[in-house]
């Protein structure tokens, strides 16, 4: 049974749900060991079709990595961090056999757009609202945001987001190819559900072969990931960093010094 997730199964669809509403969702060490379990299940288990990844409440999807664990990491614990979680679900979701979907229902921020893009397609509640704040922590993305937003809405938007930190709604998120549907809060899992019924009746073999060969044209660096997880990690290193997450703790704006 997992702490931080809740998963229930029917009709081939396996709901996966971040279950940390109070905290927004964000993604600790414990709700990212434990997506790493529920996607085992997800390759492993054959009464499993399709995934769905989605965030407790009416609030959040998720709104980013845990920041209270990033206090006393240093370069080398940063780049640790953005390494097993690429390893353990962010990767893993992507290269999935199986359809994974995420159902974003509210703030998806940080690692929560991250994980969001890292599914193979994406719906959306009009409640969602998207963006990657980590310059404002005096980071950078390190959950493969650096590449999958440059795939997925093109470079100079992605440049934007990236340095503004800007959030943005769901409608203009699907105008930026971000997400595909929008859907009223209600009924952003049964229309998600619908989607991935009409998936599951295809053959799930020529299903898992799209997933691989779409991915390979999608993927233009071999290196952007590794360079990203070294990049985040030096991030950490930085006085701007202990700077912009003692801010966000102390509910106070960051003043940076390019330190
Ligand atoms: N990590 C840890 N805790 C987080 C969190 C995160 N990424 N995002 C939200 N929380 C916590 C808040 O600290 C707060 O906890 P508290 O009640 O113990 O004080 C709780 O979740 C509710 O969030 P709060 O900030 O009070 O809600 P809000 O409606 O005022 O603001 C957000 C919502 C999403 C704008 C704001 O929470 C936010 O900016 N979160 C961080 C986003 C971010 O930078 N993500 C990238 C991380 S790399």
């Amino acid at each position: 049974m997992y702490q931080t997730l809740k998963t229930e199964l029917a009709e081939g669809i396996y709901i996966i749900t971040i279950n940390r509403p109070d905290k927004l969702n964000a993604l600790n060490k414990d709700v990212i060991n434990e997506l790493g379990q529920a996607l085992e299940e997800v390759y492993t288990n054959a009464d499993i079709r399709s995934a769905i990844i989605t965030g407790e409440g009416a609030k959040a999807f998720v709104a980013g990595a845990d920041i209270t664990e990033f206090t006393d990491l240093d370069a080398q614990g940063g780049s640790a961090l953005a390494q097993v979680g690429q390893d353990k679900v962010f990767s893993k979701i992507e290269n999935a056999p199986k359809p994974v979907v995420a159902a974003v229902n509210g703030f998806a921020l940080g690692g929560g757009c991250e994980l969001a893009m890292a599914c193979h397609f994406r719906t959306a509640s009009e409640m969602a609202r998207f963006g990657q704040p980590e310059v404002n922590l005096g980071l950078i993305p390190g959950y493969g945001g650096t590449q999958r937003l440059v795939q997925l809405i093109g470079k100079g938007k992605a440049m934007e987001l990236l340095m503004t930190a800007d959030m943005i709604k769901a409608d203009e998120a699907k105008k930026l190819g971000l997400v595909n549907h929008v859907f009223g809060a209600e009924e952003l899992l049964s229309k998600t559900r619908e989607l991935l019924l009409k998936i599951q009746g295809k053959a799930p073999l020529a299903i898992a072969r799209i997933i691989a060969l779409v991915n390979e044209a999608a993927t233009a660096s071999s290196t952007g990931y590794s360079n990203e997880i070294k990049a985040f990690g030096e991030c950490f290193g930085t006085e701007d960093k202990k700077e912009g997450t003692a801010a966000f703790l102390e509910k106070r704006t960051a003043v940076f010094t390019g330190k």
